[in-house]
């Protein structure tokens, strides 16, 4: 770091166009990750993947408003103050390439990060620098993490030609090369989410093994097994999903579904960590893909809050309630605990969703015409089978009369 009371090289202007680059690289990332999570079938590496988009998006949030207090303006998105870094990053949205994202674009924002802190004025520019120490610290983690995976070598090489062609992060500022589309990255969709060997899909027409009682260890890792392959991976892929399929969506709703992604890893890393401490294994049971099918069934976002946020992890409140208290009853506190830390994210994941319907479809008869139809077309219950967890929906933003109209569906369904 230089001299406190010498300049260093960039002005206002010129840091806040640096800072535009590592903007729309940190963006790009996000909307691939978004993508390949589902793709990646190596459980390990798409969790990891998670963590990181969650980074990327929290970073450029930050690196965003410091855009803010230099320029008075908020970041434009697509972003890069080099347009020519766009070309680069359509090139890394064509299909999921690792090698591309880790070992190409993010050791590039690595270096910026690192010039920026030497040759820049710690005073005038310190917000700067504590949020690149952030990016820094954050990125470090990441790049030794990926230096693990063996990517693809030649895929990296051409990929820094690309890079090299855009004269680097930083390039020619403005200068957009021939063909390229200053337009938002939008990576390659997948049909459905790939999954490792040692996980085996269930075949179509049967169903799940048997519940155990929770008493025994092996209904304890039947409930945390199902939690993490059918609810929590999904949740995490169907919002990477959200955020890579609709890139025109306002920051903030993709800001939301970020956290929620970081929300969804943690779920699974606990439940995963739980069910081997109480001897089961990964794969032991099979999984299914009804929260993805579910969830890209809606065309728009706001099908697909309704779906994914509203109506499954709703009632998600009402069984990890159950689950929580059952599995104290049988005195498997840490697992309880788990279940009570879950649940209060889950409670800001339908609490986000119900904000955004709101927000995209503001008109409430199009609203609860939108549900009821959601509904109807998947055969998705607005209240599942356990009791209403009134208190927490509640929290999540259910009014009193919905409250009231989902007790008496499931109280009908009860006399069944
Ligand atoms: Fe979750
Ligand atoms: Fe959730």
């Amino acid at each position: 770091m230089i001299a406190r009371t010498r300049m260093g090289p960039w002005g206002v202007e010129a840091t806040a166009a640096r800072l535009a680059d590592i903007h729309g690289a940190l963006l790009g990332s996000v909307a691939c990750l978004g993508a390949w999570i589902a793709a990646i079938p190596q459980y390990e590496i798409k969790l990891a993947m998670a963590y990181h988009l969650y980074d990327h998006a929290h970073l450029a949030d930050l690196i965003g408003r410091r855009i803010y207090d230099l320029t008075a303006e908020r970041p434009q998105v697509p972003s890069p103050a080099n347009r020519a870094l766009m070309g680069f990053l359509h090139e890394l949205a064509a299909a999921p390439n690792l090698a591309g994202l880790y070992q190409v674009l993010l050791p590039a924002v690595m270096e910026s990060c690192r010039e920026h802190m030497e040759k820049t004025n710690p005073v005038a520019d310190e917000p700067t620098v504590r949020i690149l120490y952030q990016v820094m610290e954050a990125l470090e983690g990441q790049l030794v993490f990926a230096a693990r995976l063996h990517l693809d070598k030649q895929e990296a090489k051409r990929m820094q030609l690309y890079l090299a062609e855009a004269g680097g992060l930083h390039g020619e500022g403005g200068a957009a090369a021939a063909g390229d589309t200053v337009d938002y990255v939008r990576p390659a969709l997948i049909e459905k989410p790939a999954r490792d060997s040692r996980f085996q899909e269930l075949p179509p027409g049967k169903k799940m093994p048997k519940a155990k009682p929770l008493e025994t260890p092996e209904g304890r890792v039947r409930l945390l097994h199902i939690a993490l392959i059918n609810l929590e991976i999904p949740a995490i892929e169907v919002c990477g999903r959200m955020i890579a399929e609709f890139p025109e969506a306002p920051w903030e709703l993709k800001l939301d579904l970020a956290t929620q992604i970081w929300d969804e890893a943690r779920h699974a890393e606990m439940c995963a960590d739980r069910l081997v401490e109480l001897g089961g294994t990964l794969g032991q049971y099979p999984y299914h893909h009804k929260v993805w099918e579910h969830s890209v069934a809606g065309a728009t976002l706001a099908e697909r809050f309704i779906t994914t946020q509203r109506i499954h992890e709703g009632n998600g409140l009402d069984q990890t309630l159950l689950a929580r208290d059952a599995l104290a009853a049988v005195g498997d506190e840490a697992t309880s605990q788990i279940m009570d830390y879950i649940m209060a994210d889950e409670v800001l994941h339908v609490r986000s969703g119900i904000k955004w319907v709101e927000r995209l479809v503001p008109s409430a008869a199009e609203r609860d015409a939108l549900l009821r139809q959601i509904e109807e077309r998947l055969g998705i219950a607005a209240v599942a089978g356990p009791p209403l967890n009134r208190d927490g929906r509640r929290r999540a933003g259910f009014s009193e009369i919905e409250l009231d109209w989902l007790t008496s569906m499931r109280d009908r369904r009860g006399e069944r």
